[in-house]
């Protein structure tokens, strides 16, 4: 069971932390406006041949308590070479602690944080746009007031007072907004950025390069203008915008040194489900899942990656020739399964075929540009994670053995969950849990499309996954080498027709937190629901 460790237990196992981190992507063309206010970026714009070398961020040596000022306010960035866009940014500033704690993104995202695990970490959020938000870490397990759910939305010019300690093993996580109805749309703005849990990690790992890759999809203006929903088949189907645009630039390009480097990958887009997959048609070799390492590193063909999930993936750059363009490549997954559609007021053909084609379109969504510097560290897969993997949850300490079923379904122009909407903290008996147990949730997807699904603050494990409908697996065919369940999560695919087992740890805190579709415009019409953890 995942009881938050003790502070000073946890000091004991930190140590110093060099962290090589590259931030950004440069569009390659001068001029670029980079971030309209808030901390400067500091990624050089520029010729993308020339050769940076990884910039490093090194924490101090002492884990030492923080103390932050966040803001969420509108800004301008250049997303497109030559093109300025107005944007909503996280801006943050350390007001107490170490001052690696906060890295610039060099883009419209918000500064990664660098917490660490142990760490008391109080935020002051000020809340400087016209319309009501609030922030949620994701990923993090905090109390129900420190969690940023909708009913604790601070109005303009209102702060919000966040003070926690990270419980949370070392992880690439992400902060975002989570103001009812209006998520989708502040995310999609720009608001939104990393948080990456550092302490005791694999020696293998340790000072490794590292190159953070924030995913997401934008429709552009030729001016660089932001259109968001434009049809109510957008927020049906969950919005995909036509440019990939990764760190927050289209036509993302890092130069990279011939040394083993970390990815840290975020799926930072609205409702966009990627199939990724290298250029080159060599196999992505995935350390950890949601922020938690696998216990042992695995190569996959290509990796799906759906909206908030994250995959770190050690990739070695030295396999390549100085001047090689290796690109990440992205298709997207989106498909309606027809013959789930009956009377469900979709729009679109009611085709009898059960058999929907999946057509993969790649599209590039960054370059990695091989430079000359290199490391001397080892160029293998590290082989030592598991000693520092979490353990899987055990289905069969379960307090229940028949799993609640958790019915996904979508009519009358909307996408429930069990037959609800968004209720505030209304829960159900069914969503009422006991503290410090374990219990089988089932997902069951009736509708006519994939939904990713999101427990915050639980890190999960998937336990089996069955077909309610057979009928509509072959669809899915070429993602399933794509998918790693290995490991815990705390966002999980699941397909229509499909049945998802997980096995949920409801250790920590008592409260009231939420799960949801983490397609954002499917969160904002209300696929949203809380649970309840009470004392046993
Ligand atoms: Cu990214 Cu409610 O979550
Ligand atoms: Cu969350
Ligand atoms: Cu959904």
């Amino acid at each position: 069971m995942s009881m938050p460790i003790s502070r000073r237990q946890s000091l004991k196992l930190l140590g110093a932390g060099a962290v090589m981190t590259v931030t950004g992507c440069r569009s390659g063309s001068e001029g670029d406006p980079g971030v309209g206010s808030g901390v400067p970026a500091d990624v050089p714009v520029g010729d993308e041949t020339r050769a940076p070398a990884p910039g490093a961020v090194t924490l101090a040596d002492q884990v030492a308590d923080v103390r932050l000022s966040l803001w969420a306010e509108p800004s301008t960035a250049g997303i497109v070479a030559g093109t300025t866009t107005d944007v909503w940014s996280f801006g943050a500033e350390v007001l107490e602690g170490d001052p690696a704690t906060v890295r610039p993104s060099g883009s419209y995202l918000g500064p990664t944080l660098h917490l660490r695990q142990g760490q008391r970490v109080r935020v002051s959020f000020e809340n400087r746009l016209d319309e009501d938000s609030i922030v949620h870490w994701h990923g993090l397990h905090v109390p129900q007031d420190q969690d940023g759910q909708p009913p604790e939305v601070v109005g303009p010019g209102r702060t919000y007072e966040y003070d926690f300690v990270v419980v949370d093993r070392p992880g690439t996580r992400w902060y975002h907004p989570h103001p009812h109805a209006r998520t989708g749309q502040q995310v999609y703005r720009g608001l939104a950025g990393l948080l990456v849990v550092h302490g005791e990690e694999p020696p293998s790992l340790t000072g490794m390069a590292e190159l953070p890759l924030v995913l997401q999809d934008r429709r552009l203006g030729p001016d660089g203008t932001l259109s968001y929903i434009g049809s109510h088949h957008d927020m049906m189907a969950g919005f995909t915008g036509e440019t990939l645009v990764t760190n927050g630039r289209a036509d993302c390009t890092v130069e990279v040194e011939r040394r083993p480097y970390r990815l840290r990958l975020l799926n930072g887009a609205n409702s966009r489900t990627s199939l990724l997959s290298l250029s080159v048609g060599e196999p992505l070799t995935v350390i950890a899942t949601d922020g938690n390492l696998l216990p042992k590193a695995t190569e996959v063909p290509n990796l799906l990656l759906t909206p908030a999930q994250r995959a770190d993936v050690w990739i070695d750059f030295s396999a390549y020739e100085p001047g090689q363009r290796v690109e990440l490549l992205s298709a997207d997954t989106f498909v309606e399964s027809m013959a789930m559609m009956g009377g469900m007021g979709m729009g679109g053909g009611m085709g009898s075929d059960a058999t929907t084609e999946l057509d993969v379109r790649n599209q590039v969504a960054a370059t990695f540009v091989i430079g000359d510097g290199t490391g001397d560290e080892e160029r293998r897969p590290p082989d030592d994670l598991a000693p520092f993997a979490p353990d899987a949850v055990d289905p069969g300490q379960a307090v229940n053995t028949e799993p609640k079923t958790v019915a996904l379904s979508t009519r009358q122009a909307t996408h429930w969950i069990n037959d609800l909407l968004w209720e505030g903290r209304e829960v159900t008996e069914q969503e009422t849990v006991t503290a410090d147990t374990i219990e089988l949730w089932e997902f069951v997807n009736y509708s006519p499309m994939a939904h990713p699904m999101h427990l915050h603050g639980r890190s999960f494990s998937v336990v089996e996954r069955s077909w309610d409908d057979d009928t509509l697996a072959s669809t899915w065919d070429t993602l399933v080498p794509g998918i790693i369940d290995e490991g815990l999560r705390d966002t999980v695919l699941v397909f229509p027709g499909q049945r998802v087992r997980i096995a949920v740890p409801f250790g920590g805190y008592e409260g009231y937190f939420l799960y949801h579709c983490h397609v954002l415009e499917h969160e904002d019409m209300g696929m949203m629901r809380s649970f309840r953890v009470v004392a046993g």
